[in-house]
């Protein structure tokens, strides 16, 4: 396989996985699909490090933050916005018209677990929404500190996004008392996208019995229903199924720790390089993601001229995430880049392609 994607999800598919979207296609009421279904679970419950279930949406991974909320949460909901994508989660349960509040944070920094402690015991929520690993900014947040927070509030549900972590960074989904975790096929899993995966708790879906308005597509309860017969309530992407059972069967082969091992090692392999060549990194120190760097451009480098002479080579760079760079140049100061380091990526990879920008860091324009 090419080394080509270095942005933070799609990420590249190992072309094993891909060979499985060719497969013949198969009705999804027959035993031969209810064979590859129920196949899943043991590698998805060890994935997740969890005896719940593991439903599987034909969707991206916004599909099932819409699933968590109408299904779980009657109103109150509180939502923990360090960057991008929780401040995306948080208006999501605000156009579900859901009572939404934000704890906000810096951009760069993760979020405290004392002021979570704080927000719940001000007022009854129903369930709190955390994204793990903020792809924005590159910052990852304690899950294990939150988890202890969250046991101080045992009525309230948790919920994690793990949409940029689950893959490269072990998620103890029962140790943390997670109800809901949910993660997309195409960050650290190195699948397609086109399918999320998530696990529930037993009590997310008693909680379910009393919401009204679920809909049916992001209907939890429907999608378990269906789980319990080894099905879907309908036509899932059945090619998906076959590429995540030979990529379950592929990181089994890896071993989950020596997976999060090389997630770790990449990541300090670009720190050590961003240090080396003076930037410093926009993610709170601490706090740096395994699976994606977030670098502050201190230089002034022109990461679009980069970008284009290395697409000529096949190879994609990461120019930051668009927002967080136009807020940062409003307030005039240094944009950011990112380097993934992700899913099938392997150390090597990432020192030649760390060389590689190295190299045009240095061409005149
Ligand atoms: C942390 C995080 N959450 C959610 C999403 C949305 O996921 P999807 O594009 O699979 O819907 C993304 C996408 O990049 C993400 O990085």
């Amino acid at each position: 396989m090419a080394a080509r994607l270095f942005i933070p999800g799609p990420s590249d598919v190992d072309d094993t996985v891909l060979r499985e979207l060719a497969r013949p296609q198969l009705g999804h009421r027959t035993q031969e699909f209810r064979e590859l279904f129920a196949s899943l679970r043991p590698g998805l419950r060890k994935l997740f490090s969890t005896g719940n279930d593991v439903l599987i949406s034909t969707s991206s991974g916004s599909g099932l933050w819409e699933a968590a909320i109408r299904s779980c949460v009657k109103s109150k909901v509180l939502h923990a916005v360090n960057g991008a994508f929780s401040k995306k989660w948080a208006s999501l349960s605000k156009n579900c018209a859901k009572d939404m509040a934000a704890l906000s944070f810096q951009d760069g920094k993760p979020v405290n677990p004392q002021a979570v402690d704080k927000a719940l015991s001000e007022r009854d929520y129903e369930a709190f929404c955390v994204v793990h690993n903020e792809t924005s900014t590159g910052v990852i947040s304690d899950l294990g500190a939150l988890s202890q927070v969250m046991k101080k509030h045992p009525d309230v549900l948790f919920f994690v996004d793990a949409v940029s972590s689950l893959g490269g960074v072990k998620i103890e989904v029962d140790g943390l008392g997670i109800d809901i975790c949910l993660a997309s096929s195409q960050k650290a899993l190195a699948l397609p996208a086109g399918i999320a995966l998530a696990s529930i708790s037993r009590r997310s879906y008693l909680k379910a019995e009393a919401v009204e308005g679920r809909g049916y597509y992001f209907d939890l309860l429907e999608l378990k229903k269906a789980y319990d017969k080894d099905e879907t309530p309908y036509t899932p992407s059945i090619p998906h199924l076959y590429a995540l059972r030979k990529q379950l069967d592929r990181m089994e082969a890896e071993g989950l720790e020596f997976r999060y091992k090389r997630h770790e090692e990449m990541a300090s392999w670009v720190r050590a390089w961003a240090k080396e060549q003076g930037f410093p990194m926009f993610s709170q120190e601490g706090c740096h993601s395994p699976t994606v760097s977030c670098i502050s451009n201190t230089k002034g480098i022109d990461f679009a001229a980069v970008k284009k002479a290395l697409a000529g080579r096949g190879i994609t760079v990461d120019t930051g995430y668009r927002k967080l760079n136009e807020k940062l140049a409003a307030e005039e100061k240094p944009t950011t880049f990112r380097i993934a380091h992700m899913g099938e990526r392997t150390p090597d990879e990432i020192r030649s392609y760390l060389a590689e920008l190295q190299k045009q860091f240095q061409v005149k324009p």
